[in-house]
Order: C-alpha cells, then sequence, then structure tokens
C-alpha cells in the first residue's frame, strides 16, 4: 500500500498482522477496547464517549454514530441487533473489503462493543456474496473468537452475551440499503421500506437495531482506547478522524488509502495514486461511487471532508476514488453508469423503475450519434424528478454523476448530439 501521508487508524493491523491470527490482533492491541468497555466503563459511558468523539458513519450518509447507537439503547424491546453493512455493491468500491480481509477482528470487536452500549446481544454481518476472502477471514475470526470467549455467553467473565452470525448477499446492489438489506436477512425480496419508523428504533424483524458500514465499526475499538479527545484532534470540523478510499482507474497506483479528514483530493490522486497513467492528464474523478459525483480537475484541491466536499455537491460517499483520464469519453462513462442504475433498481417505485430506464435509453441514443438537442433538457428534467420522488436512495442518486457531467461537460455532450463523433474517439 502506498504510505505517505497516510494515517492508519482503521488500517491499523492492514499488511502489519496475520488477520488470520486472533494472537497477533491481541498482541496488537486486540480486543481490549472490549476489556474496557465490560470492565470500566457502562453502557452509557460508552455511548458518550463515542458521540464526544463526533464519529459519522462512513457508508456514504454520515449520521452520527453515537447518536445512532444511543436510539437504540433507549428503545425498549425484548431483543435487538446490530448489523454490519458488508455489502459494498458500489461499482468501483473495494475499500470496505480491504479493512474486512486485512483486519477481520477490527470489524468484530467494533460490533461486540456497540452490542454492548446498546443492550444487544445478536449481530450480523451482512456481506456480498463475491467477497469469498472476506467471508472466509471473518468465520475464522468469529470461530476464534468464541473460542477465546469474546464471543458467546459471559464474555470475559461478565454478564453481557453477544454472537455474530454472516449473512451472504447474492448480488443486488439495493440490499447495501439498510432497510432493503433487513428484507433480504428475513428472508424477503431486497426493496426498501418506507422511513420512518427508522432502523434504530424498527430494524430487523421489527426490532430496534443498529445498522454500521464496515468502516464506522472498525473506528470504534480504537476511540475506546485512545479517546474522544485524541478523535477529535484528527480531521476538521465536521470531519473528525480519518477516511478510507480505495484508489482505481487511470492511475499509476491502486489500492487502499487512508487519510485524514481535510487532505486535498488532488493529494490523494497525484501523491498516494502517483499521478495519471502514461502521463496523460486528467479528465474527471468519479467520487463516492456512481452514485457520487463527478469532479473536474479545476475542482481537484478541494479538501476531502463532508462540508468542503458538500460546496461542490459532493460527498466521501462510498469511499471510492475513479480517476478517468483524458482519453476517456463522458458520454460512454454516464451511459456504463445509467447501465448498472437501469439494471438494479429494484422497481419498487416508478420514478426509479421507469426513470433509470428512460435515462439509459436516451443516452444509449445520444452514444450511438442519434441524440437531439432537445435529450440534454430530458435527461435534465427526468434526472431532477428521479432525485425529488424516488422512494429510496437509489432513486434519489442514480441521476448524481449524470447530472453533474451534462452541467461540467456539456460540450462534449453537444458534439456527440450536433456532430454525430465522440470527441476523444471513443
Ligand atoms: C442503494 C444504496 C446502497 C447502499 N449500499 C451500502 C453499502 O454497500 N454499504 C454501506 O455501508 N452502506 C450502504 N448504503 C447506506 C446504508 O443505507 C446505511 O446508510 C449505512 O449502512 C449506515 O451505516 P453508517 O451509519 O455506519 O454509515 C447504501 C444506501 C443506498 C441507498
Amino acid at each position: 500500500m502506498s504510505e505517505e501521508r497516510q494515517l492508519r487508524i482503521v488500517l491499523r493491523n492492514a499488511g502489519l498482522i496475520d488477520p488470520d491470527s486472533i494472537d497477533e490482533y491481541i498482541a496488537h492491541d486486540g480486543y481490549s477496547a472490549l476489556e474496557r468497555v465490560i470492565s470500566e466503563m457502562s453502557p452509557d459511558d460508552v455511548i458518550e464517549e463515542i458521540k464526544k468523539s463526533e464519529l459519522r458513519g462512513r457508508g456514504g450518509a454520515g449520521f452520527p454514530t453515537g447518536k445512532k447507537w444511543e436510539f437504540t439503547a433507549k428503545a425498549d424491546s425484548d431483543q435487538k441487533y446490530i448489523i454490519c453493512n458488508a455489502d459494498e455493491g458500489e461499482p468501483g468500491t473495494f475499500k470496505d473489503r480491504g479493512i474486512m480481509e486485512g483486519d477481520p477482528h477490527s470489524v468484530l470487536e467494533g460490533m461486540m462493543i456497540a452490542g454492548y452500549a446498546t443492550g444487544t446481544n445478536k449481530g450480523y454481518i451482512y456481506i456480498r456474496g463475491e467477497y469469498a476472502l472476506s467471508i472466509k477471514r471473518l468465520q475464522k475470526a468469529i470461530d476464534d473468537a468464541r473460542e477465546y470467549g469474546f464471543l458467546g455467553e459471559h464474555i470475559l467473565g461478565s454478564g453481557f452475551a453477544f454472537d455474530v452470525e454472516i449473512r451472504r448477499g447474492a448480488g443486488s446492489y439495493i440490499c447495501g440499503e439498510e432497510t432493503a438489506l433487513m428484507e433480504s436477512i428475513e428472508g424477503k425480496r431486497g426493496e426498501p421500506r418506507k422511513k420512518p419508523p427508522y432502523p434504530p428504533t424498527c430494524g430487523l424483524w421489527g426490532k430496534p437495531t443498529v445498522i454500521n458500514n464496515v468502516e464506522t465499526l472498525a473506528n470504534i475499538a480504537p476511540i475506546v482506547i485512545n479517546g474522544a479527545d485524541w478523535f477529535k484532534g484528527i480531521g476538521v470540523e465536521g470531519s473528525r478522524g480519518t477516511k478510507v478510499f480505495n484508489l482505481m482507474g487511470d492511475i499509476n497506483w491502486k489500492g487502499v488509502v487512508e487519510i485524514p479528514f481535510g487532505t486535498p483530493l488532488s493529494d490523494i490522486v497525484m501523491n498516494m495514486g502517483k499521478g495519471i497513467r502514461g502521463g496523460r492528464k486528467l479528465k474527471a474523478v468519479v467520487l463516492g461511487g456512481v452514485s457520487g459525483s463527478l469532479i473536474t480537475s479545476e475542482e481537484l484541491d478541494t479538501p476531502v471532508d463532508f462540508n468542503s466536499l458538500a460546496r461542490i455537491e459532493a460527498g466521501p460517499g462510498s469511499g471510492s476514488i475513479v480517476v478517468l483520464d483524458e482519453t476517456r469519453c463522458i458520454v460512454d462513462i454516464a451511459r456504463d453508469i445509467a447501465y448498472f442504475f437501469r439494471h438494479e433498481s429494484c422497481g419498487k417505485c416508478t420514478p426509479c423503475r421507469v426513470g433509470t430506464e428512460e435515462m439509459y435509453r436516451i443516452i444509449d441514443r445520444i452514444s450511438k450519434g442519434e441524440g437531439e438537442e432537445r435529450d440534454i433538457n430530458t435527461l435534465e428534467s427526468l434526472g431532477k424528478s428521479m432525485m425529488l420522488t424516488s422512494f429510496c436512495g437509489l432513486g434519489q442518486t442514480a441521476p448524481n454523476v449524470i447530472l453533474q457531467s451534462l452541467r461540467k461537460f456539456r460540450d462534449e455532450w453537444l458534439t456527440h448530439i450536433r456532430e454525430k463523433k465522440c470527441p476523444v474517439n471513443v
């Protein structure tokens, strides 16, 4: 992995320890945070500490983790659940895979602490079925943790009981959306539920459920060990700690990096990613997945944190950075993205089911030199109405990159329509 300018909290052990060895994890402070919460802290203390750290969810929406835990802790119920969202279905995203393959116990320990803090004894890891190595390593980690007394009844001799099971997804993008994911665990067709009620009070089988992303959970043990003040000292206002990204596309170095929030995107692409492949020029960056945003070279110096990115209508999203060089055709990229969403729309609501189909049809036509100028307006109004009226985040974000490309690379779209040719010969 590219080392320079990284700050590794989540990836503290990745590449350093044998991920299949619980002893090596323990030798690197592993399970000492669990031990501390059980022996020294009340569940309320743990929630206060996570709230104070200002940790925000790393699954895309950035919801404050401590607050989410508090809702579930306060909910009165005979049964509660912790779910680790390891679906990672966003194209071009593999940062959670890097975490799970590199240090599976760090994710488990985060789940256990979430269980302790919220009064929950059951956890599920919902993981995409294609992640064979992550599944194997997580299963071994679960088995070993159970054998060592970190899972099961009377954990570390206390009254706390917690256990974890893996549920494998069958390759549907919508099943990463938290409520569709719960439907899937329940054995139903993966479709989103109406919100509210929200999962922290009414989730899996109608019970209070904390659902957190893999990276969010891997942040928990370091916060418990080093304290909320330490964590708050990293990053910037509104975005504390670090962020894990995977780098791919037309760059010289590809892989997973962890940076303090506030690092300029240009630093990640040009220094950690070692610049554009073949000495070519950068055209754009697809940031945060195909439902994320399209960043131009003029915007590349933007600091990577929630607030700075929001100013350019972007966000860390799924944690993926896909670099496009000058030889890439923007219409071709938009067509691929539209194809993906058309295929993955679950069909529950009309704006998304029909909208994704229609977007693909129009863009496909433009890419074949059969577009008309009014198509641009149609795409824009269609995209905007999908964002406003779709039932869930899938349809609400599917038009993001496509609409930004229409705004930021309009000339290229117009050349395809007016001159019936692609300026970069794709
Ligand atoms: C279509 C769609 C797909 C999603 N896929 C994922 C995913 O693969 N992993 C993930 O952590 N969150 C995903 N999310 C976000 C989850 O719904 C949820 O916000 C997240 O798991 C909450 O965890 P956090 O608070 O730790 O970020 C997706 C959302 C949508 C709308």
